[in-house]
């Protein structure tokens, strides 16, 4: 017996949903993180240590959540992250997420190892629905240059270069399940092995070499704005400012990398004061992604500074228990969610979301 998905009240009882009915291969890749998962845990618990310093006798019968994201109009400040492999959850894959994200007005970042090839994630978004390119950079850079050139071409809005996979990390709730993937169009010419779990199996083209050098090339290929994914110190912001790329995604690659890399959160608590010091807060866009599961989650990143922030697990979560009907219930549950915490926070739009807004004196102090 499936929950109803009127029973579903929060992104999180998608999850739990999920771990039920979800093949056990399937929820292993998904929920999987490196190690002992002790970073998949911190990109909760760090959200757990902000608490709010809400105004009061401030008019909020209207409350507006809208903003942009590299230039792009959006309904509420979350895109849907890119996670590979979304025919394990759904037969559909990730069409479904593209059809959710127009109905809300919200951006989705297409995965390079999407299950869907890219370009029927392209064509299954209408209008003038903005999509970008998450990107990892193959050894052949004949190949990458294809893949971006490509995607500019198909009217991508931005390139994020996911910087914090050179190698896939250990997950070993994926290793043991040894399942294999059933209808991917991931195809990049290597020999698979998948003795260490599917994520390993699909990776092997990615290339370690990449690095800051690259970066002018990249600029030279493509107008799309650049935005590094998998950023994890204050001094790599910096570096990005000096490569003159657009973006940051504050991220652990949602623990699924380094385990005891820090949370987003606690790297953008770190990253925007000395921005600020610096007057440089305004010459890039930072994201974070990692844990987001509710909407106060969402306006602690926009008060500490962030643009807005990446949602990956819950959309898969979601998709898999109930299809569209399941991502488009989550996506609605955050809006609600945010006007109501906005109207209680005393802020009327994203504009008022400041630092002042929360007490962050046990975000690195407990
Ligand atoms: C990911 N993530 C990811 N990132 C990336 O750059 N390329 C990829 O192919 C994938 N694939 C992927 C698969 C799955 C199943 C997950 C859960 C995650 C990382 C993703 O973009 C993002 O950083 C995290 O998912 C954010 O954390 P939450 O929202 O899942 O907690």
């Amino acid at each position: 017996e499936m929950p109803l998905l009127e029973q579903c009240y929060n992104l999180l009882d998608f999850e739990a949903v999920a771990r039920r009915i979800m093949k056990k291969g399937a929820w292993g890749y998904y929920s999987s993180a490196a190690d002992d998962e002790i970073t998949l845990r911190e990109n909760h618990a760090a959200f757990h240590r902000i608490w709010f310093r809400p105004k009061i006798l401030v008019d909020v019968e209207k409350v507006d959540f809208t903003t942009t994201m590299l230039g792009t109009k959006v309904d509420i400040p979350f895109y849907v992250t890119a996670t590979a492999l979304g025919k394990l959850g759904h037969v559909e894959g990730e069409v479904v997420l593209t059809r959710a994200a127009r109905k809300h007005n919200v951006i989705q970042m297409i995965p390079t190892l999407a299950s869907c090839s890219f370009d029927e994630i392209i064509d299954a978004a209408e209008g003038d629905q903005v999509q970008w390119l998450q990107l990892y950079v193959n050894k052949d850079r004949a190949i990458t240059q294809r893949i971006v050139e490509h995607a500019e071409k198909r009217g991508c809005k931005g390139l994020f270069i996911t910087v914090d996979a050179p190698q896939l990390g250990r997950r070993e709730k994926d290793m043991r399940s040894k399942f294999t993937d059933p209808g991917s169009n991931v195809q990049n010419g290597q020999q698979t092995d998948n003795s260490q779990g599917a994520a390993r199996a699909i990776s092997s083209f990615i290339d370690p070499r990449l690095c800051w050098a690259d970066i002018p090339w990249f600029r030279s290929i493509t107008k799309m704005p650049i935005i590094l994914k998998g950023v994890q110190r204050v001094e790599d912001v910096l570096k990005a400012i000096e490569a003159g790329v657009q973006g940051v995604v504050l991220s652990n690659h949602g623990g699924r990398q380094l385990d005891f890399a820090r949370s987003g959160i606690e790297v953008l608590a770190e990253t925007m004061p000395v921005l600020r010091e610096l007057g440089l807060e305004d010459k890039i866009e930072i994201y974070i992604d990692g844990g987001i599961r509710r909407a106060t989650d969402i306006i602690k990143a926009l008060c500490l500074g962030a643009k807005g922030v990446g949602i990956g697990r819950p959309f898969l979560y979601a998709m898999s228990a109930y299809g569209f009907d399941g991502v488009d219930r989550a996506m609605q549950l955050l809006k609600d969610e945010m006007e109501m915490n906005m109207r209680l926070i005393g802020a009327a739009s994203v504009e008022e979301l400041n630092p002042s807004l929360m007490d962050t004196r046990s975000l690195f102090n407990h």
